[in-house]
């Protein structure tokens, strides 16, 4: 895949002790609601999950609050007709365009994927045993570096000698550098109540954080677990091996 390679970050869920930042979450979801979803549909996410432990921890009433806030398409009724009414817990978030076709049309071509799994769609490094690769690669974070480098990769002007296509955007990470998704972020767009600053770094990196948790939602719970088991083999091994010296201790 071509473009530079994306700068690391220190994010709170790497690791094996990782652990998704709640402030992160809760201002990533707001720059993915005022700014993403635009363009971008959230399809495996029903507003309930934003609830669910291991998320961003909003309360039975703060998730009702939210889901309200959205209108959503249902029917038909007895009369036989669509309508619109305010979101539920139980709705999923509503796509910003009815289908594929109108999403492309609006957007010189380039439909806006779904976002529900792409810090998972843009790791790259596949080939290492999967069920070490918390402890022992860098692999979980290669999709987060990468999109976070994406929304700061923009630049006015292309290098001397690239030339962008009309309807495309110059971006220093995006592979081939002539992206279909204007530069969606500038500083000051999306207000944080929380005193975080208001800068392109900081939503990208909270927004790219809310991501990663559409895309592993039960992240902490995984790595939990994960740790109880190695302490559990090892004390298991430590019986067994006593086990063993105890049933063999009369054989010569
Ligand atoms: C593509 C994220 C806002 C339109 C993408 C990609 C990501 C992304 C990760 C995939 C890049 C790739 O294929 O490697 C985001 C995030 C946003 C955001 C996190 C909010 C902060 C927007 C907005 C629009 C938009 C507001 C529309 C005005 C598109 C389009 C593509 C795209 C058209 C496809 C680009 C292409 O294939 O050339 N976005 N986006 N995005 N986005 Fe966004």
């Amino acid at each position: 895949e071509g473009g530079p390679k994306p700068p690391g970050n220190n994010w709170s869920f790497a690791g094996p002790f990782g652990k998704y930042d709640r402030g992160a979450l809760q201002r990533g979801l707001k720059v993915y609601k005022e700014v993403c979803s635009n363009c971008h549909s959230l399809s495996y996410i029903a507003f309930r999950n934003l609830g669910d432990p291991g998320g961003p921890g909003y309360s039975v009433a703060q998730v009702a609050a939210f889901a309200s806030d959205y209108k959503i398409k249902d029917g038909p009724n007895d009369a036989g007709d669509m309508f619109e009414r305010p979101g539920r817990a139980a709705d999923y978030f509503p796509s910003p365009f009815p289908n594929e076709q109108a999403a492309r049309a609006a957007n010189g071509g380039a439909a806006p994927p779904d976002l529900s799994l792409i810090t998972k769609a843009r790791s790259y490094g596949r080939g290492f045993p999967m069920f070490l690769v918390d402890f022992f690669s860098q692999y979980q974070e290669q999709g987060p570096d990468y999109v976070s480098a994406v929304l700061q990769g923009f630049e006015d002007k292309a290098p001397e000698g690239v030339t962008i296509p009309e309807g495309s955007y110059y971006n220093k990470y995006f592979p081939g550098h002539a992206i279909k998704m204007p530069k969606p972020l500038s500083d000051g767009q999306v207000t944080y109540d929380d005193g975080s600053p208001a800068t392109v770094a900081q939503y990208a990196k909270d927004v790219t954080t809310f991501l990663m948790w559409t895309a592993e939602p039960h992240m902490e719970a995984r790595k939990r677990i994960g740790l109880q088991v190695f302490v559990f083999l090892i004390i298991f091994a430590f019986l067994m091996y006593f086990t063993k010296k105890k049933v063999w201790a009369d054989s010569h």
